[in-house]
């Protein structure tokens, strides 16, 4: 399998690259990223010195760099995307470009080249749910919240309108929170791990009741290699642990995982904050036989203490920028 990977320098993919160098070491690797400030080469190490894994810079949004990288391989999974929800409430163009352009570009060279593509979704394209409300199917309409989810919805449906217009075999994942190793400080479990190891208040948006169901990024990516080895075309497949939490309870299990007081402080809320997302994976179970291996009080456990581990991996991705950022989304709050 020579296989194309986009956005594999960030937290999820740079994960499935060392998975798949594991487990399917005899693939041949290919990364398209452009490195924005979440990608890193550094995450793809050992594999780019010693030359396992080929890594072109580029933008999925660029048609001269998407066709460098599709020439000569077999499939695409597609991970590359602007992320951070926070962000896409600080200005929302570069999840236009990258999320919408960037994957229609990939779609068109798929469709030329013939070629099985995946697209890495989310769960928060299907909105919110009520305390009660049963866990999302794949039959939950489309309502996203954010102008990230809404990016995100909009690149499924270009996917999905490629099935049925071209006959195009494309799969989607919808998948929920990822934690794991390598994930940047910004979202929710390494922010408040560095809070709580610098002795500093950790900053709950609103009342910190926000569900949110919690996955391993192991798990998550052996279910999209579940869906590429195993998964049909035109479908979309959602990926979830059953592992609902509230935000609060996350960070207060963070204390109890690092063995330090935390203090909470309430600030204002995100804008047009989703209460609860939860996942009903009961189809890529009964399907594709795949189901989360990782419990969520060993995976936690496991994760902060990677964490604790790879300080100088936080510090040095820790760029100016990144600091101006936080100023820009808690300075006001
Ligand atoms: N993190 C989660 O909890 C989660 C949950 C469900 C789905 N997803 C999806 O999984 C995918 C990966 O998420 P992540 O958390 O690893 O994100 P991330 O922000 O850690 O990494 C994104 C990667 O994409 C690259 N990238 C951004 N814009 C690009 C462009 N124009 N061209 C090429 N590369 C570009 C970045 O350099 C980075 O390496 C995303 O599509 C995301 O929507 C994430």
């Amino acid at each position: 399998m020579r296989l194309l990977v986009t956005g594999a320098a960030g937290f999820i993919g740079s994960n499935l690259i060392h998975l798949l160098r594991h487990e399917r070491s005899e693939w041949s690797i290919r990364v398209l990223d452009s490195l924005t400030y979440a990608g890193h080469a550094g995450n793809l190490e050992p594999h780019l010195g010693d030359q396992s894994v080929e890594l072109i810079v580029g933008d999925v949004a660029n048609t001269a760099d998407v066709n460098r990288a599709v020439e000569g391989v077999d499939a695409i999974l597609h991970l590359a995307a602007e992320s951070h929800v926070d962000r896409s409430i600080l200005g929302s163009a570069a999840f236009v470009q990258t999320n919408v352009v960037g994957t229609h570009r990939l779609l068109e060279a798929a469709r030329k080249s013939g070629l099985p593509m995946i697209i890495i979704s989310t769960d928060e394209v299907y909105g919110d749910l009520g305390p009660k409300d049963p866990a999302f199917t794949e039959q939950h309409p489309i309502k996203p919240s954010s102008p990230y989810s809404a990016s995100k919805a909009a690149a499924d449906h270009f996917g999905l309108s490629f099935v049925r217009t071209y006959d195009q075999d494309v799969r989607i994942t919808r998948c929920c929170n990822n934690y794991g190793p390598r994930q940047f400080p910004e979202k929710l479990i390494p922010f408040m791990i560095g809070q709580i190891l610098q002795g500093a208040p950790c900053p709950m948006y609103g009342d910190g009741q926000q569900v949110r169901d919690w996955i391993h990024v192991d798990d998550h990516n052996r279910a999209v290699l579940a869906v590429l080895e195993k998964g049909e075309a035109g479908e979309v497949y959602n990926i979830g642990a059953r592992e609902e939490l509230t935000n609060l309870q996350v960070v207060e299990q963070l204390g109890l995982a690092l063995e330090r007081t935390v203090e909470i402080e309430f600030v204002a809320d995100r804008p047009g904050h989703d209460r609860r997302y939860a996942v009903n994976p009961a189809k890529i179970e009964r399907d594709l036989h795949w189901q989360p291996t990782v419990d969520w009080k060993t995976g936690l456990s496991s994760t902060v203490q990677w964490y604790l581990d790879n300080s100088e991996w936080i510090e040095s991705i820790k760029s100016g920028a990144y600091k101006s950022y936080l100023k820009s989304n808690y300075g006001h709050r």
